[in-house]
């Protein structure tokens, strides 16, 4: 096994850039699950399925054959061969993403791969299962948190910032609807691993996230 770092937690509290750093530092590969998710998801919407058709994603899930490379060290998310990083960053399909990730056939064909990706590589894995569920040996486990007001800043900047229209108010509504869902869940809901440790990123620069969780490597 190589060594595996997860890092689990609500969405915007800041798990891909510092998962990214991470792996930088470290040498290690990063794995963004949640991409996997939105790949589905993305699946999903172009088959036109609305995220409360559960029995229909759970038949038309079988068609998607997700993968991932990497390219210029960024990690790129194949959808039945398409690259399709370019198109799973919006809302629509991140909503979508958590009204179809509960889906038991859904989760066990994106939680194989991302355990054979883990086990002869060093990793740095985020998500929301990763420590609890896809990953439940791996050396360090933490779970990112941060306010659902200042994960929703986060949000709204990322997005001024693509151009994007948007509004802090609703962003913030649908990170707490999105948290509600994903931890209320039936199966792998987010929830802390028993031996994970917590890390608030309200008010931590990102470098100071970075170095507090590399300090629990150990070496
Ligand atoms: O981290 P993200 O916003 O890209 O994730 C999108 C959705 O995917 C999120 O709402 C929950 C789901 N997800 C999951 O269920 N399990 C994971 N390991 C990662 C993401």
């Amino acid at each position: 096994m190589g060594y595996n770092i997860a890092i689990d937690g609500p969405a915007g509290a800041g798990k891909s850039t510092i998962a990214k750093k991470i792996a930088k530092k470290k040498g290690y590969i990063y794995v963004d699950t949640g991409a996997m998710y939105r790949a589905m998801a993305l699946f999903l919407i172009r088959e036109h399925i609305k995220p409360e058709e559960t029995e229909r994603i759970n038949e038309k899930c079988k068609e998607a054959d997700i993968s991932i490379g990497y390219e210029n060290g960024e990690q790129v998310v194949y959808l039945n061969g398409e690259n399709v990083n370019g198109y799973i960053r919006t809302e629509e399909v991140g909503n979508m993403a958590s009204a179809s990730s509960p889906n038991p056939n859904v989760r066990a064909k994106l939680v194989e791969l991302q355990q054979k990706l883990a086990a002869d590589a060093d990793v740095v894995m985020d998500g929301r299962d990763i420590g609890t569920c896809v990953l439940p040996d791996a050396q360090v486990k933490v779970y990112l948190t941060a306010d659902s007001r200042v994960r929703a800043e986060r949000r709204y900047k990322e997005l001024l910032a693509k151009g994007e229209n948007c509004d802090l108010e609703v962003i913030e509504k649908d990170i707490i609807e999105r948290d509600h869902q994903d931890m209320t869940r039936e199966i792998s809901p987010l929830m802390q691993a028993e031996d994970a440790v917590l890390v608030d990123s309200s008010y931590l620069t990102i470098d100071e996230v970075v170095d507090k969780i590399i300090g629990l490597c150990g070496d």
